[in-house]
């Protein structure tokens, strides 16, 4: 067989590999996280759920992780820490691949345009550098979550989880931040986060 040949059948092989380790990565117990996130990944209908839908893989995955480590701990809804536990790596990575891949879902709720103005010059001062727009070309690798669009009540939820101990900060410099606001501070950032329709 001429070299070239067998150079092609080789890669067209691997493609086939690839592709069958895409399929296979489509996670077996979807219907589970289905019944609170939504088979969209938009947790509608559900206040203390977060939008999971099109956010970075890496960070789905790193928010895994710290509820399985313990470093998040759940408040309202300790079935969704339970059934990380349950999880191993490949597991999480999956779910984590599934719902990145999805169209992202903004919350789409009503906002007070003055606060939202507000939140957005906090926003700039001390957390974007973490926190970067959804469509931000380096969304996947910066620090922090994307918080733009999600859901009211679970960032409010998220807030009170740091400040009452909760959860831990996973970057110090997160917690000096947190520490800069005060409850005005938190729902101007919150009605910000909110009025991003992307
Ligand atoms: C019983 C409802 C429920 C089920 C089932 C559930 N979740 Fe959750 N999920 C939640 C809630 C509520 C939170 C917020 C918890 C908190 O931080 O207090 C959450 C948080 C998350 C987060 C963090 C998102 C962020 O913005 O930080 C991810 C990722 C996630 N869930 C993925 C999954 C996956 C994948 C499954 C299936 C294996 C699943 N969940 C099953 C309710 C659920
Ligand atoms: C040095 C980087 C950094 C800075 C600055 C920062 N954060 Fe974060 N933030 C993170 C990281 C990393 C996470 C995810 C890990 C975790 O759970 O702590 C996070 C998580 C969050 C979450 C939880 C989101 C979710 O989906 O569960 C909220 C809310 C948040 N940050 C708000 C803020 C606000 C508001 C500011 C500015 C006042 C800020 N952060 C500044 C790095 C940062």
């Amino acid at each position: 067989m001429p070299a070239r040949t067998a150079m092609l059948l080789r890669l067209a092989a691997t493609a086939c590999l690839a592709a069958t380790a895409l399929a296979a990565a489509e996670p077996d117990n979807l219907a589970v996280c289905a019944s609170c996130h939504g088979e969209d990944g938009s947790g509608a209908g559900y206040e203390n759920v977060p939008i999971i839908a099109g956010t970075p893989t890496a960070h789905l995955e790193q928010a895994m992780q710290a509820y399985k480590s313990g470093a998040r701990r759940c408040v309202e809804e300790t079935l969704m820490c339970d059934i990380v536990a349950e999880l191993d790596n490949a597991e999480i990575r999956a779910f984590a691949e599934h719902y990145g891949a999805m169209q992202r879902r903004p919350s789409g709720e009503d906002f007070d345009l003055v606060l939202a103005l507000n939140g957005g010059q906090l926003h700039e001062a001390h957390c974007a550098q973490c926190h970067v727009f959804p469509e931000d070309e380096n969304v996947e690798a910066a620090r922090g979550i994307p918080l733009h669009a999600q859901r009211s009540h679970y960032l409010r939820l998220a807030f009170d989880a740091y400040r009452d101990g909760h959860r831990d900060t996973l970057l110090p410099e997160m917690a000096e931040k947190l520490a800069l606001l005060d409850a005005a501070d938190i729902e101007a950032l919150i009605h910000y986060y909110v009025s991003y329709r992307r």
